[in-house]
């Protein structure tokens, strides 16, 4: 239901520094914004995300009473956090807040129609207004903080963020699913390698630090300050409550077995080969090498994430060769050698000490043959042959088979290779999805020592200063019952996927559904399974989402032409589909401009009485874009998805409504060629099928 009918809305149009205004008529905007039922202010921007917008933007809001507002302008997936402060400073919910993608979706991937570009536009802050009237406001609720956290992966970064808390007076549990604490990537550093043995040293003796080994997190509840964590030893599950979750670690270098053909005694890891020099070191292995060839090069982006870490390590060994074994001859062979001070004084000392470096074109990586390692002379272009008996081959870091585990029960973003990201770097570096989350250290990108030791005490004081609060305010979207409505049928307790549902007797005959607001997770499924709409998901709600429908489809007479194009309707969940929408939009990829997209916190939203009011309003197509299986953020939304979407198609048929109108496509965040291919398919097949 609205808090209020008819509110007062203010519509803020950006030109993003010509990126927008140069395809797009943005004083046209403003005046159809200005026109839109509801709308009392509508102003064009250059930069409303900049300091001074934002000091603008409220000043407007005071001076023209507003209590909604819109920003039309680049994806939200950027900006929405920031103007939500904005509001939230001038005295408004962060629900009252729209922000439209007039960039990504239209100046961007329209820009050779600018006129089509400036009829969805139009279509846009429409919806936008719409949203805004129909939404309702955040429910937040006080919730406790527990002064406890619980840190995952004893690597380096993590026994020293543990160390960190616990001398602040913080208990922490120390989580490690092998049966030793440390991990490989500090033990290859020298100084790490001290700084490694010390930390293990003072975690096993504080006494505010519990060690669990062998453990592996088995689920997630509750909320930033109040998390329930179940945890998996050997089978013997305990379960505990902490206010924080860290996670630190979770990297182990690429091995080369089923690699590639190579001489597995002659060619090794920077890890293998340390262990040799260790061993050579204490005179235990007969190690004498002659000719040391180090591979210090990044073919792909992945290794491209590790070549700080892997040039450190590489250089290090190089000099700790020529210093065990002067008479041998250590070539490095690189293409960049991105190093922190701290290298650059390796470096000249590798220099100094005889170390060869030797530098190959990109696209041209040397090649490691059965004698001899071959790279192309950058000068010259002749093939140069580097004879060797040890060639050490520097692979990249990856996430550990947890990692992925861990980034779904927390719902953390993850890139494509798996390493956790924060859901808008550029804005908030550093900060990740719940305020009581925090990542560090090889989960989160390949770091040599100073990096890992400065994440590390960062993250140190600012879980401190979350901890230190008495309470927090929780905004996350939570079902809400509505009592007058619900009959106790029990269908939202069997469907939610944390069980956070439970039916309790009232007076009378009828049950009475409650929510557990700490394990609700806002996924929406509950409301869509609901018989009599009792439930429903603030910011998500039906009618705000129905008004968007509504406005997408809504004949305009400033559509003109674009009217007789197929008017498709794409929901999207916005962990995926969305993004690859975004994708396409910064890839400039261009796709039909008929389509509308509308996102939706998951694909448990998807509503098929969503799907038929688009239809009746006179959607020619509705796709549906969400995460693939075993990715949904929520858990299971994408599976009751699929099912719903398979049964709406059988009901359409039956119906004699072709089902090959609604389409259901599983995305990844950075498929925007898949996004746009997939949509311009379906644009193609609405037109045929008489759009
Ligand atoms: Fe994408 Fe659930 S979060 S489908």
């Amino acid at each position: 239901m609205n808090d209020r009918q008819n509110p007062r809305v203010g519509v803020f149009i950006c030109g993003c520094g010509g990126e927008i205004s140069s395809v797009l008529d943005t004083k046209a905007l403003r005046e159809y914004a200005a026109e839109l039922p509801d709308v009392v202010f509508a102003s064009t921007e250059s930069y409303p995300c900049s300091k001074d917008g934002q000091a603008r933007m409220q000043s407007a809001i005071h001076e023209h009473q507003l209590e909604r507002v819109l920003v039309a302008g680049c994806t939200p997936r950027l900006v929405r956090r920031l103007f939500e402060d904005t509001l939230i400073t001038a005295g408004l919910d962060r629900n009252f807040l729209d922000v439209r993608d007039i960039r990504e979706q239209c100046a961007y991937v329209h820009a050779k129609d600018p006129k089509a570009a400036l009829q969805k536009a139009y279509d846009l802050l429409a919806m936008g207004v719409e949203h805004l009237s129909a939404t309702s406001a955040t429910h937040t609720h006080e919730g406790r903080v527990f002064k406890k956290a619980l840190v995952i992966g004893s690597e380096l970064a993590g026994l020293t963020t543990a160390l960190a808390l616990a001398e602040q007076g913080i208990d922490v549990v120390l989580m490690e699913q092998t049966d030793a604490l440390g991990g490989e990537t500090g033990a290859l550093l020298d100084q790490g390698r001290e700084k490694l043995a010390r930390n293990v040293e003072s975690v096993q003796q504080h006494a505010r630090i519990e060690t669990r080994l062998h453990t592996r997190l088995l689920e997630v509840v509750g909320q930033p300050g109040e998390y329930q964590v179940t945890l998996d030893k050997e089978g013997e599950q305990d379960r505990l409550t902490v206010g924080a979750i860290v996670v630190a670690g979770g990297g182990k270098f690429r091995s080369l077995e089923g690699e590639r053909w190579v001489d597995r005694e002659r060619v090794k890891t920077l890890a293998e080969y340390q262990a040799e020099l260790d061993a050579a070191a204490e005179s235990k292995n007969g190690f004498k090498p002659q000719d040391v060839v180090m591979l210090l090069h990044a073919a792909d982006s992945l290794e491209e994430r590790s070549l700080r870490l892997n040039s450190t390590l590489g250089l290090k060994q190089a000099l700790h060769t020529k210093k065990l074994f002067p008479e041998a001859n250590v070539t490095v062979l690189f293409r960049d050698l991105p190093l922190g001070a701290e290298g650059i004084d390796t470096l000249m000392a590798a220099r100094e000490q005889g170390v060869i470096f030797f530098r190959s074109h990109e696209g041209h990586p040397p090649t490691v043959g059965e004698e001899s390692v071959d790279v192309p002379d950058p000068l010259t272009c002749d093939s140069v042959s580097i004879a060797y008996d040890r060639a050490v081959l520097a692979m990249p870091l990856v996430p550990q088979e947890n990692v992925d585990a861990v980034a779904r029960m927390l719902r953390l973003p993850q890139d494509e290779h798996g390493f956790i990201v924060e859901p808008r770097v550029r804005l908030r570096p550093g900060n990740f999805v719940d305020d009581g989350v925090y990542v560090l250290g090889s989960a989160h990108q390949p770091a040599d020592l100073s990096e890992t030791l400065f994440q590390a005490y960062m993250t140190g004081s600012r879980v401190q200063r979350f901890l230190d609060q008495d309470s927090v305010d929780i905004q996350t979207p939570i079902a809400v019952v509505d009592a007058e409505l619900c009959t106790g049928c029990g269908n939202c307790v069997q469907v939610c996927p944390r069980l956070a549902i439970r039916l309790e007797e009232r007076e009378g005959v009828l049950s009475l559904a409650q929510v557990n607001a700490l394990r609700c997770i806002g996924c929406g499924n509950c409301a869509v399974f609901c018989p009599v709409k009792a439930i429903s998901l603030p910011g998500w709600d039906d009618a705000a989402i129905l008004a968007q429908v509504s406005a997408a489809l809504a004949p305009s007479p400033k559509r003109g032409k674009a009217q007789q194009e197929p008017r498709v309707l794409a929901l999207t969940c916005e962990w995926s589909a969305y993004a690859a929408a975004d994708m396409s939009g910064v890839q400039k990829i261009e796709y039909p401009a008929g389509v509308r997209i509308i996102p939706m916190n998951c694909s448990a939203r998807f509503d098929p009485d969503l799907v038929l009011w688009a239809f009746l309003h006179g959607a020619d197509g509705v796709y549906l874009g969400l995460c693939h299986p075993g990715d949904c953020h929520y858990g299971t939304g994408n599976l009751y998805a699929s099912e719903r979407v398979e049964v709406l198609k059988q009901q359409l048929a039956e119906h004699g409504f072709n089902p090959d109108r609604l389409h259901l496509e599983y995305l990844d965040g950075d498929d925007g060629e898949k996004f746009a291919s997939t949509i311009t398919e379906f644009v193609a097949e609405m037109k045929r099928l008489g759009g």
